[in-house]
C-alpha cells in the first residue's frame, strides 16, 4: 500500500514520457539566483528564464515531480496546516511543461486522457474551472473533450481587480504568469462544497493547468512573452487521496503509517486529532529544509524553519507531550519514506536529528522564560484584558502558541484581545512577504537582451554601448558627472555572483570620453556596469574598450580560488557535512561561512592553515571545463551550492584530487599563484554557523608581518628575548597580581590612619559631628570607603573631604539624610564653586566636584566651606 503515492507519480512521468517529454529530477528546494522567491513553491520555477524567454530549453517538453514549500512569499499556507484536508507546507507537485511547444488543446487532453485512462476517474464527477476572459479554454472543454456544460465553471477576478483570480495563476508578485484551468474531482455528496464559492471539502482541486502568456513586472503590467508555454501542477498527495478513496490527503496510506507511528511514540491514540496532522507535516518540511542545508535562525528561511518546527512542538504539548519529542520523530519519518530517498537522507541524519534536537532544547527554554512573562504580564494588568500587542510579542518573540496563551489566560479568568493580535500578525505576513521580494527592480532590466562576460582571459575587450540606464530610465546618452549603468554586448568586466565581488575600472571610448567602473553587478542576463562619466560623453551603439582593473582583479581571483582550497581542507578535516552557508570574495580578503555544529579550536584553524598552504605549496594546476550538467554523476563528487540547473552548461573548477565545484568566478591557474594563505578570524555567527575570514599573497604575508612587528614591540617593553616572551608575561602578571595585593593592604592601612587622623579632626557643633579636611594624594575612590567608615560612626555627619589624584583636584561633601532639611551637599558645593570651572555632580546627601590641577589654589580653600557649613548650623537653631 505505501506505494501508492510512488506509483502514482511513477504513472504520470511515463505517461509524460510517453508524449515525448523529458523527464528531469526536480529542483532544490532553495530557488538559484532568484530573489523574487524564499523557496521553490511550484514545479515551473526551475524554468522561469525558459517560460520568460531569456534563454532556450534543451527540451522543448518536460515532466518532473518538484518538492515544493508553501510557507512564506506569495503562497503561504502555514496557518492552514492541521485544520484543513489539503494543506501542506512542504509537498510533491506532478508537472508537465511546454515551452512554445504544444498549448491549450494539447495540454487539456493530455490531462483528460491521463485522469480518464491512467487514473480511471469517473468522466462525470470531473469538473473545470475557466479564467473568465479565456473562451479557447472553455470551448476545448466544451466541444472538444464534450465536457458537460454544468462541470465546467466561469471564475472571474476578485473584488473587480484584474487578474485578480484563482484562475490567473503567478508564481510571485512578479515574472512569468496566465491563465489557467483547475480540474476539481467530486468526492460525493457525504461532503459539503461548492467550487464557485470556493469552500466546503466535497470537490478536491488535483490539477493545475497554466497557460504561461505574460511576465509581470514591478509596477504590475503584464507583458506578452514572445512564446506560449504551459506549466502544469498535480499536488501528489491530493490525487493520492482520490486515488486511495479517502477523504483527507492525511488519511492517504503514507500519512495513516506515519501518524499511526507518532502517535504510539507519543503515546497519545487520539489519531484524528488535528495536531497530529500539523507534527506529520512539519517533520517532513523540517526533515527536507535542513537536509538542503536550511538552519533554524530569525531570519528568512531559518526563521520559516524555525516557526514551523516551533509550530509542531506546540502541537506536541497540545498532545500532552512534556519531554523533547519531535528530533526523535526524524527516525520514524525516514522509516516511511521509500528506498531512494530513504538513502539520500539516512546520510544526513544524524545532523538532521542534531540541528531538530538543538532547536527544540532551546525552544524549551525560551517557552519556560515566555510562560513566566506571560505569568507577569497577567499581574501586572489593571483590567481582565491582555492586549493584542502583548500576545503578539509572547508569540512571535517566544513562541508560546495562541493556544497556550488563550490556556492559561483562561485559568486566570483573563480575556485575550485577539482582534488585535490578528491586526499584528497581518503586519507581520505583509513584512515576510515584502521580505521574500529581496530586489523588486530586477524586472526593469529584463528586456531580451543579453551580455556575455568574455573576461576570464580577456582583461581589456572591444564592446557595445547596447543600454544606458540614468536615475533608473533608459537614457540615449550621458556626459560628464552622470552617474549611471551601463550596459555592453560582450564584456571583460566580472559582474558580481557565487560570492565574488564585481570588477571595477574603465570603459573607455576613446582617451576624451571615458566611464569609471566602480562595481559590477549582475541582472537577469544582463552585467551592469555601474559608475561615473568622468570624461566626455557616452551614446548607445558607442565602441569602446572595457578595461579592468587587473592588479585588483588577480587579488579576488587569488582569493577565490583560497576559498574553494578552504572549502575542500574543512570538509576534509571536518567531514563533508561541511556546508557552505555563503561567501565574499575581495580584493582585500575572503569569507567564507559554514554550517558545523561543533567548536572550532585555534588549533583546527592552524591544522586548516596547513593544509590550505600545503595545496599551495605542492603547485597543483587547476582546470576548468565546461560540462552538461545533466552529464554530471554523482561519483564526480563535484560540489554544488546551487543544483537546479541541471540542463545548462556549467562551469567546473577542478584542482586535482582536491576539489571539484560548479562555479562561475574566476580562478588562478596553479596553485601556487595564491602565494600564501592565512586565517585572520574566526567566528561563530549563528546556531551551528560558523565564520572565517582570510588573507592571501602579500596580505597574508602583511599580516604575518604585523604580528610580528606586535611581537617585537611587546618583546621590546618587557625587555626579553622573543622566545621567553610568554614566560615573561605570566610573570608579569604574577607580578602585578602581588603588587595589586599589596596595594590593597597599603589602602587598608592608610585606611585605617586616615580614618584616625580624621576622627582627631571631628568637631561636633549643636550635636553635628563636622569634618573637614584634605587628604594629599589619595585615590579619589578610598575617599568614598572613607566616608562610608565615618558616617556609619556617628548620627549627625557632615564630612567634607578633598585631594589631588592624577594631576586632579576632587572634593566630596557627605551628610547624613537626618539634618538635609537645613544643609545639602548640593547646595554647599553650588554656592562655593563655579560649575564652569569643576565638574560638579550629586544630590542632597553625596555630591562632588573635580577639576584640573591648576585651580588648586581655589579648591584647597576649605575655610570658605567651613564658613558656609557653620552659618547653616547656626541659622538651624
Ligand atoms: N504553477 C502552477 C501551480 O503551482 C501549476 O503548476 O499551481
Amino acid at each position: 500500500m505505501r506505494k501508492k503515492t510512488r506509483e502514482i507519480s511513477q504513472i504520470f512521468l511515463n505517461f509524460f514520457h510517453k508524449k515525448k517529454h523529458k523527464i528531469i529530477e526536480g529542483s532544490s528546494l532553495l530557488p538559484y539566483n532568484d530573489p523574487t522567491l524564499l523557496f521553490t513553491n511550484a514545479g515551473m520555477n526551475q524554468f522561469k528564464e525558459y517560460f520568460l524567454g531569456h534563454r532556450k530549453s534543451p527540451f522543448p517538453r518536460i515532466t518532473t515531480i518538484q518538492k515544493c514549500i508553501r510557507v512564506g512569499g506569495k503562497h503561504n499556507d502555514l496557518q492552514n496546516v492541521g485544520f484543513t484536508n489539503r494543506h501542506h507546507t512542504f509537498f510533491e507537485m506532478l508537472g508537465n511543461f511546454s515551452f512554445g511547444d504544444y498549448f491549450k488543446k494539447e495540454a487539456i487532453s493530455f490531462a483528460w486522457e491521463l485522469l480518464t485512462e491512467k487514473f480511471n476517474l469517473e468522466k462525470k464527477k470531473i469538473f473545470v474551472t475557466v479564467y473568465h476572459t479565456d473562451k479557447e479554454t472553455y470551448d476545448i472543454w466544451y466541444k472538444d473533450i464534450s465536457l458537460n456544460k454544468k462541470n465546467i465553471i466561469i471564475i472571474g477576478d476578485k473584488n473587480n481587480i484584474d487578474y485578480n483570480s484563482d484562475n490567473f495563476w503567478q508564481m510571485s508578485d512578479t515574472g512569468p504568469c496566465g491563465p489557467s484551468t483547475e480540474i476539481f474531482y467530486d468526492l460525493g455528496s457525504h461532503l459539503k462544497g461548492n467550487i464557485l464559492h470556493n469552500f466546503g471539502d466535497r470537490f478536491i482541486e488535483i490539477w493545475n493547468i497554466v497557460f504561461i502568456q505574460f511576465n509581470k513586472d514591478f509596477s504590475g503590467n503584464l507583458i506578452p512573452l514572445s512564446i506560449k508555454s504551459v506549466d502544469t501542477g498535480m499536488g501528489l498527495e491530493r490525487i493520492s487521496s482520490v486515488l486511495e478513496k479517502v477523504d483527507s490527503n492525511y488519511e492517504i496510506t503514507f500519512f495513516k503509517e506515519l501518524i499511526e507511528d507518532i502517535s504510539i511514540f507519543i503515546k497519545n491514540r487520539h489519531v484524528t486529532h488535528n495536531s497530529f496532522k500539523v507534527i506529520a507535516d512539519h517533520i517532513r518540511a523540517s526533515i527536507y529544509l535542513i537536509s538542503e542545508g536550511v538552519l533554524p535562525s530569525n531570519e528568512s528561511r531559518g526563521y520559516v524553519l524555525r516557526r514551523i518546527i516551533r509550530r509542531a512542538i506546540n502541537h506536541g504539548k497540545i498532545l500532552g507531550e512534556k519531554k523533547l519529542f519531535f528530533y526523535k520523530l526524524v527516525k520514524i519519518y525516514i522509516k516511511h519514506i521509500n528506498n531512494i530517498e530513504k538513502i539520500n537522507l539516512c546520510k544526513k541524519y544524524k545532523f538532521i536529528k542534531r540541528i531538530i534536537k538543538k532547536e527544540e532544547e532551546h525552544f524549551n527554554i525560551i517557552l519556560e522564560k515566555g510562560t513566566i512573562l506571560l505569568n507577569k504580564e497577567i499581574k501586572k494588568l489593571k483590567t481582565k484584558n491582555l492586549p493584542g500587542e502583548k500576545i503578539f510579542y509572547l508569540y512571535d518573540t517566544f513562541g508560546l502558541s495562541l493556544s497556550l496563551i488563550k490556556d492559561i489566560c483562561m485559568q486566570k479568568n483573563i480575556n485575550c484581545d485577539i482582534q488585535e493580535f490578528e491586526k499584528y500578525m497581518e503586519i507581520q505576513k505583509q513584512k515576510s512577504k515584502n521580505n521574500s521580494v529581496f530586489n523588486k527592480k530586477i524586472n526593469i532590466y529584463y528586456k531580451n537582451k543579453i551580455s556575455k562576460f568574455y573576461g576570464y582571459t580577456n582583461f581589456s575587450i572591444k564592446s557595445t554601448v547596447l543600454d544606458i540606464y540614468y536615475n533608473g530610465s533608459l537614457v540615449k546618452k550621458i556626459k560628464k558627472g552622470d552617474k549611471a549603468e551601463i550596459i555592453l554586448d560582450i564584456t571583460s568586466f566580472y559582474g558580481e555572483a557565487g560570492g565574488q565581488i564585481g570588477d571595477t575600472g574603465f570603459l573607455e571610448k576613446d582617451k576624451d570620453n571615458i566611464f569609471q567602473v566602480n562595481n559590477t553587478k549582475i541582472k537577469g542576463n544582463l552585467i551592469i556596469h555601474i559608475g561615473e562619466m568622468i570624461l566626455g560623453s557616452l551614446e548607445i551603439n558607442d565602441a569602446l574598450y572595457s578595461n579592468i582593473n587587473v592588479s585588483r582583479r588577480f587579488k579576488i581571483t587569488r582569493n577565490h580560488t583560497a576559498t574553494h582550497l578552504l572549502h575542500a581542507s574543512l570538509r576534509q578535516e571536518f567531514g563533508t557535512l561541511i556546508k557552505q552557508k555563503g561567501s565574499l570574495i575581495t580584493e582585500h580578503y575572503l569569507r567564507f561561512d559554514f554550517s558545523y555544529q561543533e567548536s572550532l579550536l585555534l588549533n583546527d584553524i592552524f591544522k586548516i592553515e596547513k593544509i590550505v598552504n600545503n595545496y599551495i605549496f605542492q603547485n597543483i594546476s587547476i582546470k576548468i571545463y565546461e560540462k552538461i550538467k545533466k552529464e554530471i554523476k554523482k561519483e564526480d563528487n563535484i560540489i554544488s551550492l546551487h543544483h537546479n540547473k541541471y540542463d545548462d552548461i556549467v562551469k567546473i573548477v577542478d584542482i586535482k584530487n582536491i576539489s571539484r565545484e560548479l562555479c562561475c568566478g574566476t580562478h588562478v591557474n596553479s596553485t601556487n599563484q595564491i602565494g600564501f594563505f592565512m586565517i585572520t578570524k574566526f567566528l561563530n555567527i549563528a546556531n551551528g554557523v560558523k565564520r572565517i575570514h582570510a588573507v592571501t599573497h602579500n596580505l597574508a604575508l602583511e599580516y604575518i608581518q604585523k604580528k610580528n612587528n606586535q611581537i617585537k614591540i611587546i618583546t621590546n617593553l618587557f625587555k626579553t628575548d622573543e622566545d621567553k616572551i610568554i614566560e615573561s608575561i605570566i610573570l608579569y602578571k604574577k607580578k602585578n597580581n602581588i603588587l595589586l595585593n599589596n596595594i590593597k593592604e597599603l589602602e587598608k592601612y592608610i585606611l585605617l590612619k586616615e580614618r584616625k587622623i580624621l576622627l582627631r579632626d571631628n568637631i561636633i557643633i549643636n550635636n553635628i559631628n563636622l569634618i573637614i579636611s584634605r587628604i594629599y594624594n589619595f585615590n579619589p575612590k578610598l575617599l568614598h570607603h572613607i566616608i562610608k567608615n565615618l558616617v556609619n560612626k556617628f548620627e549627625k555627619t557632615i564630612i567634607v573631604l578633598s585631594t589631588k589624584w592624577e594631576k586632579k583636584i576632587f572634593l566630596i561633601i557627605k551628610i547624613t539624610k537626618n539634618i538635609s532639611n537645613f544643609i545639602s551637599a548640593i547646595e554647599i558645593i553650588s554656592n562655593n564653586f563655579d560649575k564652569n570651572i569643576c565638574k560638579i555632580g550629586g544630590c542632597a546627601s553625596i555630591a562632588q566636584i573635580n577639576t584640573d590641577i591648576n585651580k588648586d589654589k581655589y579648591l584647597f580653600n576649605l575655610s570658605k566651606i567651613r564658613t558656609f557649613i557653620l552659618n547653616k548650623i547656626n541659622k538651624s537653631n
